[in-house]
């Protein structure tokens, strides 16, 4: 049998297998059960909590011949034919790749005719709001008054993005992200269907990195068992196969903005990055290691609430002591923050560094948090000066600028302004080139000329092709109003290539270990 990803084969069947949305449920069965259906429908919700599912089961239940308790039988012909996916009741129209008017009208036009089994016709538009508005203009007659027989649903990810005119011709409903006990939960019951020895800590995990998407926890999920097939999931495993990284990183991580070590979590971001860890799930795990190490300095031993091995616990309670609970609220707001920022960014790096440096130094933030923090700085030192007589060390010690020797860079004067104007330079970019330059980074060749590097064979490749090169040039040559000539590398993960001077971090003084040169 042809192997089926696990999110597809444990599509929920019927609305009791749909997890976590039971509002929505509820309220769907009440009206199957009382016959009282609308005829038109919005749901609204994050990617992988059920939209697609439910309203699946909503067109079997509606069709179905005995349908039990408001659920459909899914034995009879129609709920089979709609679950091969072979009824012709069940129109489903995926809006990003339709959304023209022509797509509409075809639909509008079908609407008249009688369903030719069964009693319902459903047509499902998925990410309706890739809809044009030529297309939402179409859809909007048929959508106030449809034939008895026909009922809509429209899902969508971005509801906001949806006009009211359509909105209101619809009953809404939010399909919440789904609790992480409720992710874990189902992860066991699927893991004791399909064989799989696993531990109830291990499943945490991978509900907790799924961040509310029941689709993404088993995506996860299968990444492990196809990595050790026929062995059980460890908590460990998980940690190996999804990237995840040691509780002793994040402790080091702290430190360094603690201390204010801007370089030196640079380069540990760096290292993670180098060593193929999402830098964008750091920042998340990271997070709920602060939240932990608050709950810590309740001085209790709280291994078990905090899903940590008592290891671990000593851990953070030694570590918890080293910081104020203002502290840590304040690395958390800003981390939070910030998670939410890149979930809409293409520079997720950039914003991940920058969010760093200001957690290193609250002195480039003015809210309340960061003004105490510096405050309980200028504590520190002042007891240190009280007791001493010598003032603190500044942030950068002797031994890290000693350790290394510097790096050399001769950068001529054209480069500086590239990186000035970096980010017009990739807006102006047609795509799908600009999706490569935007992750590329910038650097300096040898010979002077730009070096774009690229991590991705992929990327690489598509701007050797056709003309590529050429418009980028012309894109540099049109924001500085002179020519640059550009040179590209594929600097694949894990080779053992010189490390490559992001010129971004050269200009903005990021580098502590580099001395530059400018030359015209
Ligand atoms: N509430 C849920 N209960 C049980 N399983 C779920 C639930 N939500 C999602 N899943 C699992 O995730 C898979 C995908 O769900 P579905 O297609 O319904 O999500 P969706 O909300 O339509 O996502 P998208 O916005 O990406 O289209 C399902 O096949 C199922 O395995
Ligand atoms: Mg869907
Ligand atoms: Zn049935």
């Amino acid at each position: 049998m042809a192997y089926i990803a696990l999110y597809r084969k444990f599509r929920p069947s019927t609305f009791d297998d749909v997890k976590g949305q039971d509002a929505v449920v509820t309220t769907l069965r009440n009206q199957i059960r009382t016959g009282r259906v609308g005829h038109a429908y919005c749901f609204n919700g994050t990617r992988g909590t059920g939209k697609t599912s439910v309203a699946k089961i909503l067109a079997k239940a509606l069709n179905c011949e005995h349908p039990v308790d408001g659920n459909p039988c899914n034995e009879c012909a129609m709920c089979r034919a709609i679950n091969e996916g072979n009824s012709m009741n069940v129109i489903e129209l995926d809006a990003a790749s339709n959304n023209g008017v022509a797509n509409i009208r075809e639909i509008v036009d079908e609407v008249r005719y009688y369903p030719t089994e069964g009693k319902f016709k459903v047509y499902i538009i998925d990410e309706v709001h890739m809809l044009s508005t030529g297309a939402f203009n179409a859809l909007l007659k048929t959508l106030e008054e449809p034939p008895s027989y026909v009922v809509f649903i429209l899902a969508t990810t971005e509801v906001h993005a949806i006009p009211i005119t359509i909105l209101s011709r619809c009953q809404r409903y939010d399909f919440k992200r789904i609790r992480i006990e409720t992710i874990t939960e189902r992860l066991l019951e699927l893991c004791g269907k399909e064989e799989i020895a696993t531990e109830e800590k291990a499943m945490r995990y991978v509900a907790k990195l799924a961040d509310g998407s029941m689709r993404d926890a088993l995506s996860l999920l299968e990444r492990c068992v196809a990595c050790y097939f026929g062995q059980e999931l460890t908590y460990d495993r998980i940690l190996e196969v999804l990237g995840s990284v040691d509780v002793e990183v994040f402790a080091r991580a702290l430190r360094y903005m603690h201390e204010g070590k801007v370089p030196k979590l640079l380069s540990l971001l760096d290292e993670m990055t180098v060593a193929g860890r999402e830098l964008s799930r750091f920042v998340v795990d990271l997070t709920w290691y602060l939240r932990n190490l608050l709950l810590a300095q309740s001085g209790e031993d709280l291994s078990e609430a905090l899903e940590v091995s008592t290891e671990q616990m000593k851990l953070l309670a030694h570590e918890a002591k080293v910081y104020t609970q203002e502290e840590l609220m304040r690395y958390i707001t800003v981390l939070c923050d910030l998670t939410n920022r890149l979930r809409f960014e293409s520079q997720k790096r950039i914003l991940i560094e920058m969010s760093m440096v200001r957690l290193c130094h609250p002195e480039t933030d003015v809210n309340t948090d960061a003004v105490l923090e510096r405050i309980r700085r200028l504590e520190r030192e002042l007891q240190l000066v009280k007791r001493t007589g010598v003032a603190a060390p500044v942030a950068e010690s002797e031994e890290d600028t000693k350790s290394k020797e510097p790096i050399r860079i001769a950068m001529p004067e054209q480069l500086v302004e590239v990186v000035n104007n970096w980010d017009s330079i990739v807006r102006s970019i047609r795509y799908p080139l600009r999706m490569a330059v935007e992750i590329c980074t910038p650097s300096v060749a040898p010979n002077g000329n730009l070096l774009l590097v690229f991590s991705d064979n992929t990327d690489y490749t598509l701007v050797q092709s056709a003309d590529h090169i050429e418009q980028i040039e012309q894109a540099v040559e049109k924001a500085i109003k002179s020519k640059v000539t550009v040179e590209t590398r594929l600097v694949e993960e894990g080779g053992n290539q010189e490390p490559v001077v992001d010129i971004r971090d050269v200009i903005a003084n990021r580098l502590g270990n580099v001395l530059v040169e400018i030359t015209s």
